[in-house]
């Protein structure tokens, strides 16, 4: 089968097609044959190394010291169960699923295996493969980060950079959770911010959210122009801002914001599970969630996807198709 591999860190040039073995499942795992797949924001740390202010050390300890100990990445994906191994119970030859392998990626390839029990659930209906591939990275992100946050119905929340992967996943999570949405996105995004349901939204490049007296619930910041230092002043009392984005200098100052004051800083890794999935497919079926695909790019042109991802301006998510998906 053919695969995506990284030959190192660097440039989209690090990119090679090459042949590989197809996986046979193992007893308790599925064989997932790949219609659609993403270039995340994820991917593009993973390629270049390029992570936030003091965790240079930790990613290369993390990722591979000298090229990435996982060649393959990917983190999310879509298809087909085309093979089972023989003690699996939850899925069947057929089955229509999305996946999401987080750190471990490998999603570059045509076939997959995974667990049956890991971060793998069944397609919603209403979704296109391509929508499919698209829901765990952005969703789970901004999920999981808004049940650190306790998010409520009613509370405020401002999602700073809400057109990218997390911010337009953020926005429309936030709805659902009853939130009252502000968007701050650049004005070529500004409707695309509003028609995912943002009832507000703020350009920043004419107007800055901390100078503009309103105070929020919830500050997210995916961008890392946000961080305590700027915030403070324009969250509530008990306020809470999530650092999708955050240095470890941000991190470390984490207790000493909730000791000093009311208001609490959140931040740190995340990795989406089954649970997480299936909750992200159910809101896709109601039709209060859909990714936001901004690109598509066949397999074989994956080092244009990426080199598109490095401006650091897409909207929503980039997905990737191969040949042979269906439904679309
Ligand atoms: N903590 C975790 O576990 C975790 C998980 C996932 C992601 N992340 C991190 O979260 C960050 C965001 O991820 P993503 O996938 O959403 O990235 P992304 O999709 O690449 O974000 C691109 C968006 O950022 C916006 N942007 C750029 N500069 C901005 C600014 N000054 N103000 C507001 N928006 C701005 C762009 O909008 P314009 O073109 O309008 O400027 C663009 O739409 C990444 O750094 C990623 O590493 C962390």
């Amino acid at each position: 089968m053919k695969a995506i591999v990284c030959g190192g860190y660097g440039s989209p040039d690090v990119f090679e097609v090459q042949e590989i073995p197809k996986p046979t499942p193992r007893d308790h795992e599925v064989l997932i044959k790949v219609y659609a797949t993403t270039v995340t924001s994820g991917d593009w740390r993973a390629r270049t190394l390029n992570v936030p202010r003091g965790f240079g050390l930790i990613s290369r300890l993390v990722f591979g010291i000298s090229r990435p100990r996982q060649p393959i990445l990917g983190t999310e994906l879509s298809g087909e169960i085309a093979s089972v191994g023989k003690a699996v119970s939850t899925f069947r030859v057929g089955d229509q699923v999305f996946a999401y392998s987080g750190v471990r990626m490998g999603c570059y390839v045509e076939y997959k295996c995974m667990p049956e029990d890991g971060a793998l659930a069944l397609k919603p209906a209403s979704l296109s493969y391509d929508e499919a591939a698209a829901i765990s990275f952005g969703g789970t992100t901004a999920l999981t980060f808004f049940r650190r946050a306790k998010i409520q119905n009613g509370d405020k929340v401002l999602i700073n950079g809400a057109s990218g992967g997390v911010g337009t996943a953020a926005v429309q999570l936030a709805r659902h959770f009853g939130a009252e949405v502000t968007g701050v996105c650049s004005t070529g995004n500004l409707e695309l911010v509003k028609s995912i349901g943002a009832d507000e939204v703020i350009d920043y490049t004419k107007a800055d959210f901390t100078q503009n007296g309103e105070t929020y619930d919830i500050i997210v910041d995916t961008v890392g122009t946000a961080p305590f230092s700027r915030s403070r002043g324009s969250l509530k009392e008990e306020g809470r801002l999530l650092l999708v984005l955050g240095t470890l200098p941000d991190m470390l100052q984490m207790p000493w914001v909730s000791m000093t004051s009311s208001k609490k800083v959140i931040a740190g890794p995340v990795s989406g599970g089954a649970e997480d999935l299936r909750f992200l497919a159910s809101l896709a079926e109601s039709g209060q969630f859909k990714p936001v695909i901004d690109r598509r790019y066949p397999f074989e042109r994956i080092a244009e996807a990426h080199r598109y991802v490095d401006t650091g301006r897409k909207k929503g998510n980039v997905v990737i198709t191969l040949e042979d998906r269906h439904q679309r």
